[in-house]
Order: structure tokens, then C-alpha cells, then sequence
């Protein structure tokens, strides 16, 4: 085969797979292939020079690649012209569909309320690590080194000597009092604080336990605070969370950190403190615990426990969620089903 014939038929190939996605690019194809000093035009100028006997073959031949290279030109033309006329047709000013908006977790809804009502008591919030260290969450709290709260069985560990216990141990902690603790240690009294966020303690999960939970914890701290503080202060929550005509009480309970120290139940808010089902026919219900802090706590965070004294709490935002949305299952909590979420939409 001659090398003209050769070079026509390569280039008949690559005329009949020219693609273009705009018109810019369609005539830059045009340029290349078909005017007058592109490709084609070439083979043409070659062509002249062929002897006589190639003449008819070659002349055939080339006037099928400039045809074939037209029509494939035509062809991509007419695309682009229907492409653009499709584009022109949409109705560029239409309003987007709408966007599906979230509705607000109620774990969110319950503290936030939680942090609206005390807020109007004074208390602001505070935040720390949930990877947290023994002595922060244990140590500093008063739990004496060998309490059964440091145990494998209820605390996650992430870097324990194994036996001895140790202040740097490092951990998920287990409520969110390591973040008193810090605000202890780096501020001065008077201290009101709100400390909310998620809490890990290894326990088989079911729908009444999960190994992860949502605490909210409060502390107050200055010159004469007192338990009637604290019980006052508990019933105007109780009541801002649950309604004006709930009744709460204190049980004697043992924190170590605290002392004294008692559990807080309110009337039951489902049957009135009659008794029902849910309240086990008690007529009660426990929904935190609290107490004074213990002087020992102070102390050890550097406060004066002779100059100033305080109160503690710490509730779950799960049993409060529980409470106010009867939810039955605590698992329902996390696993971000959207039917359940949706449910709080107006709430
Ligand atoms: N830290 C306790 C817990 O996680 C709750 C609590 C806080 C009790 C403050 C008393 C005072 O169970």
C-alpha cells in the first residue's frame, strides 16, 4: 500500500470517531480536519503529485474521506443544535425543589431546656475531653483507689497498667464530673457551672443500659451555699422541667464526692403520683443524683473548703428524655432511625 493511501485511511479513521462536547471544540475539529490548511486539504495537495496510474483509486478514495468527514461533522452539529434547544426549553427561573429539613434530636431538646432553665439561675456551661485520665474523673473526686467504680467492668479503659492503678491511667469517663474538676482546678470561686456531654461505661446494652449515655452535671460553689440551696434549686428545675405542680424528694444516698449526699425523686409525672406502671405504683420516680461537695474534693482542687462550700448534681438526659417522651427504649436514642426522630418535630 502506498504511503498516501495509508496515511488517507488513518485519517478517514480518526475523522469518522471525532467527538466534540460543545460547539468551541466541534470547530476546532473543523480546523484541524477540513479547512483549508488542515488535514485533508494536505492529502490533497500530496495528491498532485501521484502517479497517473494511482490517480482514479486515490481520487476515489479521498473524495470519501472528505465526504465522510462532512457528514460526521453534520452529524455532531445537528447533536449539539437539539443538546442546546433541550437547555433552552428548561425553565432556568423555576424554584429548587425544597430541602428536606432535620427535625432537632430529642436527647438535643431535653438539654437544651435543662440548660435554659438553669442558665436562668445563673449557670453557664462547660465542656472537657471525654478521653479523660483516672485522676480527673476518679482521683480528685475522692474515690479511693480501690473503689469498685474504677473497675474493668464499668469503666473503659484505653491505656491501664495492668494492677496497679494509676492517676495517668487513660480512660472514657464515666460521668461528667472530670469537667468540674477542671473548672475547679482553674477557677476561682464563685463557680456555677453546667456540664453536659457523653458519658461510656461498659455495660451490655439493652433498652434499659447502653455503654454510652448523655449526662448533664451542675456545680455551684461559693461562701454559703447551702443544702436548702441545693434542694431549692432542684425544685424549681423539677418543676420548670415537668410542670408547677410536681412535688420532688430527697433521699439519702452515698456519692464519694459528695456528702451528704441523696438521690432526687419527683412525682410521677404520668399518673400524678398516684401509681402506675410506670412508676412501679410508687407514685415516684428518681431522676438524679446530688449532694454537698465533699471537702475533701475541694480541697484536693485547691478551694478552701473553710471559706467556701458547694453543691453538685448530675442527671442523665436519657431518663429526662425518657420521662417527658415515654420512650420505652433507650436504644432508640441512638440509633437515629428517622421515624422516631420525626416524631419530635413539633416538640
Ligand atoms: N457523678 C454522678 C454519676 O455519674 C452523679 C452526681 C453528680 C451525683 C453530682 C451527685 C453529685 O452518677
Amino acid at each position: 500500500m502506498s504511503p498516501l493511501k495509508q496515511h488517507i485511511s488513518q485519517i478517514l479513521e480518526q475523522v469518522q470517531q471525532m467527538q466534540a462536547q460543545n460547539m468551541d471544540e466541534l470547530e476546532a475539529l473543523r480546523i484541524k480536519y477540513m479547512s483549508k490548511k488542515g488535514e485533508i486539504a494536505s492529502l490533497f495537495s500530496e495528491f498532485r503529485d501521484v502517479a497517473a496510474d494511482e490517480k482514479k483509486d486515490l481520487g476515489m478514495q479521498l473524495n470519501e474521506l472528505k465526504n465522510a468527514a462532512q457528514e460526521r461533522f453534520d452529524q455532531i452539529k445537528e447533536q449539539l443544535t437539539a443538546m442546546r434547544e433541550q437547555q433552552d426549553k428548561q425553565d432556568l427561573t423555576r424554584t429548587p425543589d425544597p430541602i428536606e429539613l432535620g427535625t432537632r434530636h430529642p436527647l438535643s431538646l431535653v438539654k437544651e431546656k435543662i440548660i435554659d432553665i438553669f442558665g436562668r439561675m445563673g449557670f453557664t456551661v462547660a465542656e472537657g475531653p471525654e478521653i479523660e485520665d483516672d485522676n480527673h474523673v476518679f482521683g480528685l473526686l475522692n474515690f479511693a483507689p480501690e473503689h469498685p467504680a474504677r473497675d474493668m467492668q464499668d469503666t473503659f479503659f484505653i491505656d491501664k497498667q495492668k494492677g496497679v492503678q494509676s492517676p495517668d491511667d487513660v480512660l472514657l469517663r464515666t460521668h461528667t464530673s472530670s469537667v468540674q474538676t477542671r473548672v475547679m482546678l482553674s477557677q476561682k470561686p464563685p463557680i456555677r457551672v453546667l456540664c453536659p456531654g457523653r458519658v461510656y461505661r461498659n455495660e451490655a446494652i439493652s433498652a434499659r443500659a447502653h455503654c454510652f449515655f448523655h449526662q448533664i452535671e451542675g456545680l455551684y460553689i461559693d461562701r454559703n451555699v447551702s443544702f436548702a440551696d441545693l434542694r431549692q434549686a432542684m425544685l424549681y428545675f423539677a418543676q420548670e422541667m415537668f410542670g408547677h405542680d410536681t412535688k420532688i424528694r430527697l433521699r439519702p444516698s452515698y456519692f464519694p464526692f459528695t456528702e451528704p449526699s441523696a438521690e432526687m425523686d419527683i412525682s410521677c409525672n404520668i399518673c400524678g403520683g398516684v401509681g402506675c406502671g410506670f412508676c412501679k405504683h410508687t407514685g415516684w420516680v428518681e431522676i438524679l443524683g446530688c449532694g454537698m461537695v465533699d471537702p475533701n474534693v475541694l480541697e484536693a482542687c485547691g478551694i478552701d473548703s473553710k471559706q467556701y462550700t458547694g453543691y453538685a448534681f448530675g442527671l442523665g438526659v436519657e431518663r429526662i428524655a425518657n420521662l417527658k417522651f415515654r420512650v420505652k427504649d433507650l436504644r432508640l436514642f441512638s440509633e437515629n432511625d428517622i421515624r422516631f426522630l420525626k416524631q419530635f418535630e413539633s416538640a
